[in-house]
């Protein structure tokens, strides 16, 4: 079967063919984030726009980079949300297009169903992962841990209480004058910091449970820089003081999240999951427990077509399909 995904939700169009006999056929992105950068963050009008213009082009280019034409395809698959409602709406009027045309199923897709699907999509030499595993959920709009039963039974776990731990990234890169987006860019200045100069808590660790709060650690941020020399150096050392306590913070709830729902495979998906040192310490952790952890390739771990593409063909394959109608949920609990 050879699906069609198409992911619209924020500031990227994503586009790919997943074929579930031979794997991932061709993927194709196209990242608006100079079109928002001189807004200092995503502007939703400007967003729906450029779908309008990228979303047809690339379903074009990544068919034929698939070496297939459009009647070739099985199935269609979009991101429904959670997202930017004018955004998703382009996703789904030309998904439901197109299925519509071709008279092909098409299946509403959870985006962040698709972030949590994607590393199982990816060559492991340990096999693919099988469920119940727990799943790390780290983007710009979610942290949550969740304890994955089977393909489509999801238990939350627990979540953050304020900020997600992609957003504390963008707020802290803004509030120290890194440019949008801010997180990768922090993340990239860190490695130049020096570890131990700044030290910021690993809010609630030091009780039970499996939620997050990373509002005060922007805080604390803040407050350093603001007494600061505001030096690159002292820029570098605060954003490693910074890396380091949100990477410890999630490594200390994704173990007790293992201990307690008592497995040994951790899964880890959204923009976050691209961060270097997570990605680490993480593996580290999980060497500790005699267990695995498993990530998609960074490209993987934002915003892409892939991971829709590979999530809808999972239920299409189960025989999911939605009706004619095109409907997006902003909204969405998994
Ligand atoms: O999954 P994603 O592309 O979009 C959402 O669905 O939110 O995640 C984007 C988030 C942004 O907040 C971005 O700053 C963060 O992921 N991010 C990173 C890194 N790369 C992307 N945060 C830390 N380190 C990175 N290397
Ligand atoms: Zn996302």
């Amino acid at each position: 079967m050879k699906v069609l995904g198409i992911e619209t939700s924020c500031d990227e169009t994503g586009v790919a063919v997943y074929d579930t006999d031979t794997g991932l056929r061709a993927h194709g992105l196209y990242s608006q984030i100079a079109l928002h950068a001189e807004y200092g963050g995503v502007v939703p009008e400007l967003a729906s726009r450029d779908h309008v213009r990228k979303l047809l082009p690339l379903i074009r280019q990544t068919l034929v980079d698939a070496g297939m034409t459009i009647d070739e395809l099985d199935g269609v698959a979009y991101t429904a949300g959670p997202g930017l409602v004018g955004a998703l709406l382009v996703g789904a009027g030309v998904a439901r297009a197109v299925a519509w045309a071709l008279d092909l199923p098409a299946v509403a897709v959870h985006h962040m169903e698709g972030h949590l699907l994607a590393p199982l999509m990816e060559d492991d030499p340990l096999g693919r992962p099988e469920p119940p595993f727990v799943a790390l959920l780290v983007s710009g709009g979610h942290t949550q841990l969740i304890h994955v039963e089977a393909i489509g039974r999801y238990k939350l776990l627990g979540e953050t209480l304020d900020d997600a731990a992609g957003e504390a990234f963008d707020k802290t890169a803004k509030l120290m004058g890194l440019p949008y987006p801010g997180g990768p860019q922090l993340a990239a200045l860190a490695e130049q910091g020096r570890p131990g100069a700044f030290r910021f808590a690993r809010p609630m660790t030091d009780r039970p449970g499996l939620d997050f709060s990373f509002s005060g650690l922007k805080t604390q941020v803040l407050l350093a820089w603001q007494g600061s020399d505001q030096s690159e150096a002292t820029r570098a050392d605060i954003a490693r003081g910074f890396e380091d306590a949100v990477v410890d913070t999630l490594a200390i709830k994704c173990q007790r999240a293992l201990d307690e729902a008592g497995c040994d495979t951790l899964v880890v998906a959204g923009g976050v999951g691209a961060n270097k040192r997570l990605r680490a310490k993480l593996q580290e952790m999980a060497a500790r427990r005699g267990g695995r952890v498993s990530f998609p390739r960074p490209a993987f771990c934002t915003d892409n077509g892939a991971m829709i593409a590979y999530a809808g063909a999972l239920r299409l394959q189960a025989g999911q399909h939605v009706d004619e109608s095109v409907r997006v949920t902003p909204r969405w609990d998994m």
